[in-house]
């Protein structure tokens, strides 16, 4: 059986087994529309909604929905609207259309009359729309029930985990063609073309917006200007940028130095550390420890580099870590790019507290074979989280001041646990294109 098709049977078994526990037949998912802006004609990029693409890849057929009745075959009402203005969504080819009953619909109310009264025991999944919020259906997005799916998709499948790779070899193709760009003296705005011209993707067919930095803005963590002139100096560049394959994404951060130097060196402390963090990954192990012990090599590096007057330990027992390493160590990844569940203990729902002392991690979930995650360790100046120390003799400040017109570094790889350890889909990724 092809991947696929295995995949679809394990949706179909986390969906049966959701359904009922929470009490219900069936499940209608709406795909979802584009969103129009206020007072206006034109709409907003449209997403799928991710339980959509989880059954078949397919992203780009708004107000299509799928109607699953536990045991029986998916019925997919696939949109196509009767309209001489646009194109018609392209429908990728597979065995997705064998796999599911397809029929074409071209009005959302069909859907409605096809199903009558077996709307009556199913659960809504999706955002809502005039008329569809007054259909007669049980519930609409029940949280136990999205919990419990949400707690499943933790866990990949052979099919999602090829995505996923295959997602990597796009976005890693893209971070080359950046590279170059970057180290030809291009803009930011130029290196983001240059980025997704690589994939041959348009700006609204990444997952997330690109951060594609030069210099001293590698130190705003969401950075999404694109500056069109090149600055008078390359000094660093810090670019995270993903890609989508079959609705599966990719999730990259590399940092480039532009000459040799203590910048180029910090880069590989960095990459060494995040390596070092991946080698300790297995089932068994909690998250929240290797982001611990991530602050710990943070603490090291910092040290070793000359940002304190005291040392590992000390900048590591005091708290300092978190000022230059603000964010989470990562986040599992797969049909959305801040993937679900990192928070579920159990499929009942029950959830664990944010950490406070490490209040932006998304993951505090026991590490299991086939989940997907990524390392993204990282040290920046930034300037807001330093002030409170500001005056603080154990920081050298000196240091600091000489790191800060390159911003920072960051290295994110995802990977994925084996029965025994973890293997780098990116880096795997990166060595395909050689
Ligand atoms: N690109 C967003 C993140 O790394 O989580
Ligand atoms: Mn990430
Ligand atoms: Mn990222």
């Amino acid at each position: 059986m092809s991947y696929y098709l295995k995949h679809l049977q394990v949706v179909a078994e986390r969906f049966d087994e959701a359904l009922t526990s929470q009490g219900f037949d069936s499940v209608l998912i709406y795909a979802g529309q584009p969103r129009v802006a206020f007072l206006d004609d034109n709409a907003y990029p449209y997403r799928v909604n991710p339980f959509f693409k989880y059954w078949v890849p397919v992203t780009e057929s708004p107000k299509s929905f799928i109607f699953y009745r536990k045991g029986e075959k998916p019925r997919v009402f696939l949109f196509q609207a009767r309209d001489f203005w646009h194109a018609q969504p392209q429908l990728p080819p597979g065995e997705w259309k064998e796999a599911c009953d397809v029929t074409l619909i071209d009005n959302i109310a069909s859907v409605r009359s096809a199903l009558g009264k077996e709307l009556e025991n199913t659960a809504f999944i999706g955002e809502t729309f005039p008329p569809m919020d007054e259909w007669p259906v049980a519930a609409i997005n029940p949280q136990g029930l999205i919990d419990h799916l949400h707690y499943q998709r933790a866990v990949k499948t052979d099919w999602e985990i090829d995505n996923m790779f295959k997602a990597n070899v796009l976005a890693a193709r893209g971070h080359n063609a950046a590279r170059d760009a970057f180290f030809a003296g291009k803009s930011e705005l130029e290196i983001n073309q240059a980025y997704l011209q690589a994939m041959k993707f348009r700006e609204t067919q990444v997952p997330y917006n690109s951060i594609v930095a030069l210099n001293q803005h590698g130190a705003v963590l969401h950075y999404d200007v694109y500056d069109p002139e090149a600055p008078a100096e390359h000094r660093s560049f810090l670019i995270d940028a993903g890609a989508y394959y079959n609705g599966y994404c990719a999730d990259i951060t590399r940092s480039y130095a532009a000459k040799d130097g203590f910048y180029a060196e910090l880069i590989e402390a960095v990459d060494a550390a995040e390596q070092a963090i991946i080698a300790d990954v297995k089932p068994g192990v909690s998250y929240l420890d290797l982001h611990v012990s991530m602050h710990q090599k943070i603490a090291q590096i910092l040290a070793e580099f000359g940002f304190f007057k005291v040392d590992a330990n000390t900048i590591y027992e005091r708290g300092y870590t978190r000022a230059f390493f603000p964010h989470g160590l990562g986040h599992f990844i797969g049909l959305q790019v801040h993937d679900v569940g990192g928070f579920l203990k159990n499929a009942q729902g029950d959830a664990f507290e944010r950490n406070p002392q490490h209040p932006f991690l998304r993951l505090l979930r026991e590490v299991e074979e086939n989940q997907v995650f990524t390392i993204e360790p990282g040290i920046y100046v930034v300037d807001q989280l330093l002030e409170e120390f500001d005056g603080n003799e154990d920081f050298n400040w000196n240091r600091i001041a000489e790191l800060r017109p390159f911003g920072g570094v960051r290295i994110e790889d995802s990977v994925r646990v084996t029965a025994t350890g973890a293997e780098n889909i990116t880096r795997d990724a990166f060595t395909s294109l050689k």
